[in-house]
């Protein structure tokens, strides 16, 4: 016997089990992206798929060079002429720009889109935090706001309902305002942040050259205070940039969303300007982001399309079903209507009703090879089936079937093959 081959680390397979450290089934993720797709639907936003891999170089433009994502995280290779630098997407957004850009898809009107699909990042895996995770993105192009940033919120709002956990989620908010108001405050920042350096830690240093403003987001309990008195980058922000965070947070006071103002809110993408959120939960440990996302303006541009506004944000699949596993609700109905049992003499027309009923509109799984009708009962009941069609030596004979109704409503019946259908769409819509 060869030596077992193992599944690259904090890469998971997706089965129809439970795993140990990994609660997800397939039936359950196939549930979530049925909603998905219906969600989508309700607010018009239309799907696109790129590739999982792209030229590096649009990574390295539109996420920047000095994020950990960019910097240390990306799987990166050289195709085979070696010229040609490739990257597995870390994210969504960019590709999809891309994608708009090369399609010119801006040319006559403003884009609604959606994606989703598996992002590669080399993290430290841990609970919630794996090297291929998947999300599902929204981008909304070609329109300034604040309604399509409240439009944004919205859309998570609903889809946390409808999946029951809006109580364990908070909605974060900050405004980073345009580069001019962020290089003003970034030069107070990093003026601040010097008198202070004694006590930064070294990854704090090396942003205070890089991303200063990252420095804000650092986790270390021992900078937490130096980090709140640090200057605000609301305190920068000018008449428009004000103006476009006011509205939105009218907008949600509208819908009815509660928020909290984070000023240190900043993101770990560098191409965010304007409205910046986050959804976080207490109840996933350390990976409590769920989803995020903001305004990035200038994007486009810079990636060669003609400027236009542009806001989206992207949910951790991965993070979003553990939350709902948990505390929340998704119904997957990967359970069968019916499983056929037969015995030797009763296969030819067990295979038969089968098809007949598939034609007919339930979900059938037929028992596949020779077993005692006691242990196909068995099989029948794991399967979750709501129905047992058992075809024996008997009703092989007369040209009936049995059927039974597992969950016991209605007991068991032999009939003619000819009311077989009738009589199982009668029981299930019951
Ligand atoms: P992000 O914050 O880097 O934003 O990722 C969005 C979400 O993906 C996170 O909130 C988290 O739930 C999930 N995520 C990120 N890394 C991992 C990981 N290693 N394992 C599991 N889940 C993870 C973006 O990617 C932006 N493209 C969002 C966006 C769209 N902004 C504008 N449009």
């Amino acid at each position: 016997m060869g030596q077992k081959i193992q599944a690259v680390k904090g890469m998971n397979d997706l089965l129809p089990l439970e795993q140990k450290d990994f609660k997800l089934t397939s039936a359950f993720w196939q549930a979530f992206e049925d909603v998905v797709r219906k969600w989508t639907r309700r607010f018009g936003y239309s799907q696109i798929r790129t590739p999982i891999l792209e030229q590096t170089g649009l990574f390295v433009r539109s996420i920047g060079e000095e994020t950990d994502v960019v910097g240390k995280e990306m799987y990166t290779f050289s195709d085979s002429n070696d010229t040609l630098s490739l990257s597995l997407r870390p994210e969504g957004t960019a590709s999809c720009l891309r994608a708009v850009v090369e399609h010119n898809l801006l040319y006559n009107s403003p884009q609604k889109l959606w994606y989703m699909g598996p992002m590669f990042r080399r993290e430290r895996p841990q609970k919630g935090r794996y090297r291929q995770f998947h999300q599902v993105g929204v981008e909304a192009l070609g329109f300034d706001g604040p309604d399509v940033d409240a439009e944004m919120i919205a859309m998570c709002a609903d889809l946390w309902r409808e999946l029951g956990i809006s109580d364990f989620l908070t909605l974060e908010i900050n405004n980073l305002g345009n580069k001019e108001e962020r290089a003003a405050h970034r030069s107070a920042l990093v003026a601040y942040l010097q008198q202070h350096e004694a006590i930064l830690d070294e990854d704090s240093k090396r942003r205070l050259k890089t991303n200063p403003l990252r420095v804000l987001d650092s986790k270390n309990p021992d900078l937490q205070a130096v980090c709140n008195q640090a200057p605000r980058l609301l305190d920068y922000l000018g008449e428009e940039s004000l103006a476009h965070y006011n509205g939105f947070k009218r907008l949600l006071d509208v819908l009815g969303i509660a928020y909290v103002e984070n000023p240190r809110l900043v993101r770990g993408l560098d191409y965010y300007n304007l409205t910046v959120f986050e959804w976080t939960t207490d109840k996933l440990g350390a990976q409590a982001t769920v989803c995020g996302g903001g305004r990035y303006n200038g994007l486009i541009g810079e990636l060669g399309g003609k400027d236009a506004p542009a806001i989206g944000f992207a949910m951790g699949i991965e993070r979003l079903l553990l939350l709902v596993h948990e505390y929340g609700r998704l119904k997957t109905d990967a359970a069968p209507d019916i499983y056929v049992m037969q015995q030797e003499e009763g296969l030819e027309a067990a295979i038969n009703y089968a098809s007949r009923l598939r034609a007919a509109g339930f979900n059938v799984l037929q028992h596949c090879g020779n077993q005692s009708l006691k242990n196909q009962m068995k099989k029948a009941d794991a399967s979750g089936a709501r129905f047992a069609l058992i075809v024996g030596e008997d009703e092989a004979e007369n040209g009936t079937a049995t059927v039974k109704d597992l969950q016991g409503q209605f007991g068991q019946q032999t009939i003619a093959s000819a009311e077989l259908t009738t009589l199982l769409t009668q029981w299930k819509n019951t």
